[in-house]
């Protein structure tokens, strides 16, 4: 018989969480406004709000944290960390930041002008953000098949080459960088194809631009290239990682997601011309030049965590995790985007709540149901998060209303799965009698998400 599928780990140490009641729960949200981000953590049961420096660290990185060089500069850690980057990816130089969103700052500080147009596939909300406000413009150019949440495609995170060459006709010098997000992370955790990295190279190339790789889970798109694309199934996680970083002119990292540590990021790239010109807004806005708001120990757990994510076994063990709670979450006929992305599962909130109207926001109900039901923390991904629009103020509900179950590396296990599975049945199974939903009762004008107030109707 063959030996069934397990974790390529095994835990050393391990922190106790609490189940609550009903009625502490209903006292909570109603407390918090019913956002979530306004709860205390020790309120959450199972917390999927995002897997962003919520992973567990290896034996390793916590012993690589005592051997942290916390000099101000020319840190021994810092060089670690570079030369790790450097290996895995080819760029020889190296910015560190504090975390993904610092980098897009430091970098953009350097590349974004007023009026610029930055064409990429779902642009993160920070990259929006950042680019958005120096007055240009990030235009989506990614695949269509990625809005139908039920349609099975293997790069549903791919750029759309004919989308993006009408960009590059339109737009022409207001174009700074192309900017490819891997896994496209707002279009539910979606692998971008080499196909895809290498159309989008060749194009560049023809109209004379650059590109930018958004890598926050690059080991995670490596993983879906080596498992699904024709022809890279005989190679290792780290030669798909050089193959595709050969085809961007840099990148941003967000280093909390694919190197498994709380806190870093950075910036990488073989143009001198970027590293001259963003590490003096490093300097202003991070810290000097070996260390870019980190510690010391922070750079040496990253540099491990980079390696040791950059391993097959390590990412089969993550992503069957998904799989797993996805095939769960398919027994009980919820609909969620399809295929399984890399880091969560996002749940069609307007498939299953179909009696919610969109004004009262389906998805952040049912995050709030969810979190009512057995005490996990969601996060919308939805008409909330995508705010009003710049011009006419209204709420923006043409794209897609979801709740993300993001899963943290390493640290709940199968059975967690099976609770989170149960919760949301269980909200599904009563979802004919949820007719309400919210209503905003105060908004910040801008990532209104993290603050929203909200009303039970
Ligand atoms: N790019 C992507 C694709 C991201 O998912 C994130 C963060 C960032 C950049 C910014 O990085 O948080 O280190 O400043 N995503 C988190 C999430 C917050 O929950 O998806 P950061």
């Amino acid at each position: 018989m063959e030996l069934p599928f397990a974790e390529s780990w095994k835990i050393k140490m391990v922190e106790p969480i609490r189940k609550s009641t009903r009625a502490e729960r209903e006292q909570w949200i109603k407390e918090a406004h019913y956002n979530v981000f306004q709860l205390r953590s020790e309120q959450v049961y199972i917390d999927l709000i995002t897997d962003s420096g919520t992973g567990s660290m290896t034996d390793r990185q916590w012993a690589g944290m005592m051997m942290g060089d916390e000099s101000y500069a020319g840190a021994r850690s810092f060089f670690h960390m570079k030369d790790m980057i450097t290996r895995l990816t080819g760029f020889q130089y190296v910015i560190p930041t504090h975390q993904g969103r610092a980098a897009e700052n430091v970098l953009f500080s350097y590349l974004v002008k007023a009026g610029d147009v930055v064409p990429g596939n779902s642009h993160f909300d920070t990259t929006k953000g950042h680019i958005e406000g120096r007055k240009a413009i990030a235009l989506d150019c990614t695949v269509d098949e990625a809005k139908d949440t039920q349609l099975e495609v293997p790069f549903k995170g791919n750029v759309d080459p004919k989308k993006l060459e009408k960009a590059l006709q339109e737009y022409g010098d207001r174009i700074p960088f192309i900017i490819v997000t891997i896994t496209n992370n707002t279009a539910g955790g979606q692998p971008v194809s080499m196909q895809n990295l290498r159309e989008v190279r060749a194009l560049a190339d023809r109209y004379g631009k650059p590109v930018v790789f958004d890598s926050a889970r690059f080991a995670e798109n490596a993983y879906f290239i080596k498992t699904r694309e024709e022809g890279y199934a005989g190679k290792t996680i780290k030669e798909i990682t050089r193959e595709m970083f050969s085809l961007a002119d840099g990148m941003t990292m967000s280093a909390k997601k694919d190197a498994i540590v709380n806190m870093g990021g950075f910036i990488a790239t073989n143009r001198q011309d970027w590293y001259e010109g963003a590490k003096g807004y490093c300097v202003q806005f991070e810290g000097y030049l070996t260390y870019g708001g980190m510690n010391g120990r922070d750079m040496e757990a990253l540099a491990i965590g980079l390696d040791e994510n950059t391993e097959f076994d390590n990412l089969e063990t993550r992503i069957k995790q998904v799989q797993y709670l996805a095939k769960r979450l398919d027994e009980f006929g919820i609909p969620y985007q399809r295929p399984a992305g890399g880091h969560a599962l996002f749940v069609d909130a307007t498939k299953v709540l179909t009696r919610v109207p969109k004004e009262e926001f389906p998805a952040q109900t049912l995050t709030i149901e969810l979190y009512l039901e057995a005490g996990i923390r969601g996060c919308e991904i939805g008409y909330i998060l995508a705010d009003r629009d710049p011009v006419t103020r209204e709420n923006r509900f043409n794209g897609l209303d979801l709740l993300r179950l993001a899963i943290p590396r390493r640290v709940y296990t199968n059975n967690h799965m099976d609770v989170i599975a149960v919760a949301l049945k269980n909200v599904f199974d009563r979802r004919e009698q949820i007719t309400h939903g919210v209503r905003i009762a105060w908004e910040a004008p801008l990532m209104r998400h993290f603050t929203v107030q909200l009303e039970r109707l």
